[in-house]
């Protein structure tokens, strides 16, 4: 089940969210090498971001294809890239798993994706068969420990991402892929990954509606399943509250959840 559903606020938290995230990964594609005129698969393109990034990175001499099976998601993501300008990005509706076979691209990318997958390994394995010898895959996953260790004293904060994380968790998505990147690459077969944790912080209300909109969206799910923790009192005023705790703060929150960076270039072929 895919716990994050299928509304247009959800499709707005995921383009608001991607403005904020926009330069890390941008930071992990040039540092993998993707760059001017070449071929590039997004997988979970939602909204479209990603997959624009890159087509600003690859130019008009190269192409991106944004892999997406959420009809909505996909039509709203050509929509944008059709207002930007982009005609070499597309999109195409369809399960990460089930895609076409198709020409070598240079680089397969996704960003807080691998987690929804129910067989990550075979997926990866499948997506590298795509890529062209000395091609890359590259991906930005979470990690929730490392935020949750920022900010144990700020109560509402610490308790809503551990909401965030349980509900995740048990509809089946893995909160903590980042961290095993590593071995996800390995055993799928393909060389071992350079990887990087990035946890942004802050002190903005920005960051306690993060937070928040995440569970707006999640909400059916957690209170189908009795997870909301009474600590955190009413949620219709959760958002508020949060952004009066943060405004107190002496010290940074982390804008959500960490996000790790793999990458990870094939054997053989052209740099
Ligand atoms: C959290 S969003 C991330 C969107 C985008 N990568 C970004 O960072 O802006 C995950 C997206 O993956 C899509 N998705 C999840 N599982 C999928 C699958 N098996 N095949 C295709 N799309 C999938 C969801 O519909 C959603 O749009």
């Amino acid at each position: 089940m895919y716990v994050l559903g299928s509304t247009d606020a959800e499709r707005e938290r995921v383009a608001r969210l991607a403005a904020h995230l926009g330069p890390l990964t941008e930071r992990l594609f040039r540092e993998a090498g993707i760059g001017e005129g070449q071929t590039v698969l997004d997988i979970g393109s939602g909204v479209g971001d990603v997959a624009m990034l890159v087509g600003r990175l690859v130019g008009s001499r190269g192409s991106v294809l944004g892999i997406e099976r959420d009809p909505k998601s996909v039509a709203r993501a050509r929509e944008r890239a059709s207002a930007a300008g982009l005609a070499h990005v597309r999109f195409e509706e369809s399960d990460i798993d089930a895609i076409a076979s198709g020409a070598p691209v240079d680089a397969v990318v996704g960003r807080l994706i691998l987690q929804f997958l129910p067989n990550p390994i075979a997926s990866l394995r499948s997506l590298a068969a795509r890529v062209r010898p000395g091609g890359v895959l590259a991906f930005h996953e979470p990690a929730w420990p490392p935020s949750l260790a920022v900010a144990p004293q700020l109560p509402l904060w610490h308790g809503s991402a551990s909401l965030i994380r349980a509900t995740f968790r048990l509809s089946g998505a893995n909160t903590e892929i980042g961290l095993g990147l590593g071995r996800l690459f390995e055993d799928a077969g393909l060389p071992t990954p350079s990887m990087r944790l990035e946890v942004p912080l802050g002190n903005s209300p920005e960051f306690a509606r993060r937070v928040y909109d995440v569970l707006c969206s999640i909400r059916p799910r957690f209170e189908e399943w009795g997870l909301y923790p009474a600590e955190l009192g009413e949620f219709e005023s959760l958002g508020s509250r949060l952004e009066e705790e943060i405004r107190a703060s002496p010290t940074a929150v982390p804008f959500g959840v960490g996000l790790v960076a793999a990458w990870s270039r094939l054997p053989g072929g052209q740099p």
